[in-house]
């Protein structure tokens, strides 16, 4: 039978719109998040994050009565996990929320529910949430089971209400019968393929996509430093490079920023430390780069009495606000307090940022010494390259390539 009542638990970038479109499919939705201020405005109709189109799906789904939200949860067929799983300490997993959300619902689960995590976890958390609902809940077991999945996230910002459906998805229970149970869940709302696994390569599967970028986005990295030693143009190296029919190089930049690139990498490494040495290396080949950036400014800036340095850009990517993990910003940060002058930033999507003098891309190329490119926003890619004719440029990020 179909299940009716979902129980999506952290209304975050993935929980809320998550909910908000089962809602729409027909389920009827509690939304759970421990910040009250969260479940205020989604109860209002509102938003508080920023997804193209989220906020009418949430204001037709909360109108239709179909998605409420609370601060705790309450008896549904189907629990979804969608909490921060971040790192902490020396990149060791913080598995805290995930904990936290598993006893917030261990109470509220009756014989033959489903329990879903969607975060992105390290291998053996499914495992985990599911000895902990067993210990928590010991007569739920044989004819009076609850079913335990993984089901990995992969939506790009930006795009999550089309992706969430349109995606291929892989499901991995803590056995056949979870897995079965959650394949039957997610075919009721997505157009994509769900594939069945196990929960331990649902989890790897995740990790792997996101340290095979990372991997790919080190070895361009490493490109533009050798480059840089060698005197050569990385950008031409590249293209020249990847017009052999089986070469695809990416392209370098000031680091790794984001969420999940600079973050998933370590649940492996952590995982396996001796083994899994490509992985570990890319991860800090990526967050070297940045160092590296920092340095060459450092020394050109040595060079003048008093320079004037203007970052350009402080997100993790072009064209987004997001500050996670942000390299351009680490960067940033670091030459405010190394360099002996001014250092400027300039961040078309935000206005205002704590210890940053930020300022307008006129009055930033007028007054610049030296031009830090950090990421390609497309205001970028629209200045007069004359304007930077007698500045010093060190373009990390290609924008002017
Ligand atoms: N954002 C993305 O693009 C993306 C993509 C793929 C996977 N993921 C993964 O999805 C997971 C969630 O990420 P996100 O971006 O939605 O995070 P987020 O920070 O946007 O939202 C998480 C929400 O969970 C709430 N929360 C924390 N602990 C809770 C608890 N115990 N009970 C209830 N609510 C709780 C927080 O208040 C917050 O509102 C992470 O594992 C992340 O790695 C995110």
């Amino acid at each position: 039978m179909r299940p009716k009542t979902i129980c999506v638990i952290g209304l975050g970038y993935i929980g809320l719109p998550t909910a908000s479109l089962l809602a729409t499919k027909g389920y009827s939705v509690l939304g759970v998040d421990v910040a009250p201020s969260v479940v205020e405005t989604i109860n209002a109709g509102d938003i508080h994050i920023v997804e193209p189109e989220l906020d009418i799906l949430v204001r037709s789904a909360v109108g239709s009565g179909n998605l409420r939200a609370s601060l705790t949860p309450e008896p549904a067929d189907v629990f979804v996990i969608a909490v921060p799983t971040p790192f902490k300490g020396d990149h060791e997993p913080e598995l805290a929320y995930v904990d936290s959300a598993t006893d917030a619902l261990c109470p509220h689960l009756s014989p033959g529910d489903l329990v879903i995590l969607e975060s992105t976890s390290p291998v053996g958390t499914t495992e985990r949430v599911a000895a902990r609902i067993a210990q928590k809940r010991p007569e739920l077991t044989e004819a009076d089971r609850v079913f335990v999945a993984h089901c990995p996230e992969r939506v790009l910002p930006g795009h999550i209400l089309r992706e969430l459906i349109e995606n291929d998805r892989i499901v991995g229970g803590v056995d056949g019968p979870s897995t079965d149970a959650a394949v039957r869940f997610y075919e009721t709302f997505v157009s994509g393929e769900v594939i069945a696994t196990n929960a331990r390569t649902a989890e790897m599967c995740k990790l792997t996509e996101n340290s095979y970028r990372d991997t790919n986005i080190a070895f361009a990295n490493e490109l533009s430093m050798l480059c840089h030693e060698l005197g050569m143009n990385v950008w031409e190296l590249i293209r020249l490079a990847n017009r052999h029919p089986r070469v695809d190089i990416l392209n370098p930049g000031a680091g790794v920023g984001g969420h999940c690139l600079a973050v998933d990498p370590w649940f492996i490494v952590h995982s396996a430390p001796d083994t899994a040495r490509l992985i570990r290396t890319a991860r800090e080949v990526n967050d070297g780069k940045a160092h590296w950036v920092v340095d060459r400014v450092v020394e050109k800036a040595s060079r003048f009495r008093d320079p004037v340095v203007v970052c350009l850009g402080l997100a993790y990517k072009p064209d987004i606000d997001d500050l996670r993990e942000s390299p351009a910003l680490e960067i940033a940060k670091a030459l405010t307090a190394k360099v002996d002058g001014t250092v400027l930033a300039v961040e078309p999507n935000i206005t205002a940022y704590e210890g940053l003098e930020i300022t307008d891309l006129h009055d930033a190329l007028e007054r610049a010494d030296i031009v830090v490119a950090l990421v390609s926003h497309r205001e970028f890619k629209r200045v007069d390259r004359a304007l930077l004719q007698a500045k010093v440029l060190i373009d990390a990020c290609g924008v002017f390539r």
